[in-house]
């Protein structure tokens, strides 16, 4: 099929997610090219986000990526999070969908991801205070609303808006900018939500929950807690997408160091992100299920150590391979 791809493997155990997903594009016959990312690139090419990587993502179908990050490279002045922070930006790919799936639990985490306490303002003042600054525009802040208001009228209906508005003027605006936004979805169940709370609530009752939407770092933070409880990291999946151009798909958990060279990396978050892109990428939503129910047969016939298995990463793999419905073309 003539898409073009663009994959980076990154660190870790990213290049060995990735692989697994490597093999499911050849044997779909999808066109896809390397590209240099993170601590590797820096290592390589003296810089986290090389020049000619960006080009590649920019002219890509959709970005494929694993993982970035390690200890090898913290304290160093260039660190690898860096690529994927400029990376997101570029690409103004401002949605990050985060499912989480399992157990009676099916929800729907929508991340403002170039925005918030990220992208703010920064700095060391004279006296050694050290800054970061969450700012929003309230154009930023109605984007993603819409996109979240859109997701929950193609699901269940339902929203909640999560912020710390009882202490902050930015999540002040973010509730007033929701609440405007919510009278042109008069079908959509609006409900606002204090982050603690919402945290708690996750944890307590997940299975009450459709749609989320919230800033960067809370984002960041809820994805984890709402993979936690839905089988791990290992099996979180994400898709980064903006108005137009190439989205990036990556699974939510990092490098893990811990595990990295040891083959028990489960590849579901990432084989997962590949399909979110045959999905919201290239508009191919059958091969997103058969890709997703060879995933599923592999999570039943070869799990890995992380879910209480013994396979390895590329064991999972060659049961994802073996079920796959290629279509003939
Ligand atoms: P992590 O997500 O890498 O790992 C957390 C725990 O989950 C570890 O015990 C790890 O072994 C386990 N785990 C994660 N993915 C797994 C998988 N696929 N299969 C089995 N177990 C898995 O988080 P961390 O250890 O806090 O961070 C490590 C590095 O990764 C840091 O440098 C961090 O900045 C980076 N990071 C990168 C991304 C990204 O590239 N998108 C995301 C998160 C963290
Ligand atoms: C994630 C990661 C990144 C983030 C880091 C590595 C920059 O934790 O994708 O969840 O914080 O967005
Ligand atoms: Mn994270």
């Amino acid at each position: 099929m003539a898409y073009r791809f663009v994959c980076l493997p990154g660190d870790g155990i990213g290049p060995e997610v990735m692989l697994q997903a490597n093999r499911v594009l050849m044997a779909l016959r999808i066109g896809f090219q390397e590209q240099p990312f993170g601590g590797s690139a820096i290592d390589e090419w003296g810089k986290p986000l090389p020049h000619h990587t960006l080009e590649a993502c920019k002219g890509a179908d959709a970005v494929l990526l694993g993982a970035v990050g390690g200890p090898q490279w913290d304290g160093a002045a260039k660190r690898p999070e860096q690529a994927l922070i400029n990376l997101r930006r570029e690409l103004d790919v401002y949605a990050n969908l985060r499912p989480a799936v399992g157990d009676g639990v099916d929800l729907l985490i929508v991340r403002e991801l170039v925005g918030g306490l990220y992208y703010g303002r920064r700095g060391t003042m004279e006296d050694g205070t050290v800054f970061d600054v969450c700012e929003y525009h309230p154009i930023q802040v109605e984007r993603i609303a819409r996109r979240a208001f859109e997701l929950a009228r193609s699901r269940r209906g339902g929203l909640v808006s999560v912020d710390k508005a009882n202490v902050l003027d930015t999540s002040r605006m973010w509730r007033r900018v929701v609440t405007e936004v919510s009278a042109d979805y008069p079908d959509v169940d609006l409900k606002h939500a204090l982050v603690d709370s919402a945290a708690m609530l996750l944890v307590m009752h997940p299975e009450e929950f459709d749609v989320l939407v919230m800033e960067n770092t809370f984002g960041d933070i809820l994805s984890d807690v709402a993979a936690g409880v839905t089988g791990g990291l290992g099996l979180a999946a994400s898709a980064s997408l903006g108005d137009s151009g190439p989205g990036i798909f990556e699974p939510v958990h990092g490098s893990a160091p811990d595990i990295a060279g040891t083959g028990k990396a489960n590849p579901t978050g990432m084989l997962r992100s590949l399909a979110m892109a045959f999905e919201h990428g290239i508009g191919e939503p059958e091969l997103a299920r058969s890709l997703e129910a060879a995933i599923d047969v592999a999570l039943e016939k070869a799990p890995t150590p992380d879910i209480g298995g013994t396979a390895t990463t590329a064991e999972f793999g060659d049961v994802v391979l073996e079920s796959l419905e290629v279509p003939v073309s």
